[in-house]
């Protein structure tokens, strides 16, 4: 297993892809403003601009730390497109979860489960095949989620207070 320190770094591309949208999005929404059995596809909270956003910011970093730091069983290219497979899951995930939201009816912008740590889930299945397995030690990743809990409602409080968002959550 990796040790907490190279697993963080490791992630951060996915951290920095969903939380750059706050800043990065706007605009025309993904799902054009269709509705589905009434209801929006992905809401307004859902961005093309945020989603291209969040894959860019996320590439970018991982291209950054590349080239500063030495990370454990990458070479520097191979964490570069890990970063950009992180970042993609990453915005896949959180439009699926708010797909999911929106089917079971919670408005946009309206607090669930999925959206602290289903974004994870869905960029760690999109980097798997292409990330050192000493990466995906259950342990690792057990820990990681825990972290994510923790570390999601606290940034987001922070960017609250920040005024980069309107809700606290
Ligand atoms: N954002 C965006 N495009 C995205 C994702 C996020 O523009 N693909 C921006 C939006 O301004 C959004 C904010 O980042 O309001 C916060 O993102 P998030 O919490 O994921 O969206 P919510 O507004 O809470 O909407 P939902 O309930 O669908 O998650
Ligand atoms: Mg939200």
């Amino acid at each position: 297993m990796i040790d907490i320190f190279n697993l963080l770094i490791f992630i951060i591309p996915a951290y920095v892809a969903n939380s750059s949208p706050v800043i990065l999005g706007g605009g025309t929404p993904i799902d054009l403003g269709k509705k589905m059995n009434g209801k929006r596809i992905l809401g307004d909270g859902k961005t093309i601009r945020g989603f291209a956003g969040g894959v860019l910011a996320g590439t970018l970093v991982g291209f950054v730390i590349s080239q500063l730091y030495r990370i454990p069983y990458f070479n520097s290219e191979q964490f570069v497109y890990v970063a950009f497979l992180l970042s993609l899951g990453t915005m896949v995930g959180d439009s699926l979860g708010s797909f999911i939201k929106r089917r079971l009816g919670i408005e946009s912008g309206r607090p669930f489960v999925l959206d602290t740590i289903f974004f994870l889930a869905i960029a760690l299945v999109f980097a798997y095949n292409y990330a050192p397995k000493e990466y995906y030690d259950p342990q690792g990743i057990l820990l990681l989620f825990m972290i994510t809990l923790i570390l999601h409602p606290s940034t987001n409080l922070i960017a609250n207070r920040l005024g980069l968002k309107k809700v606290p959550w």
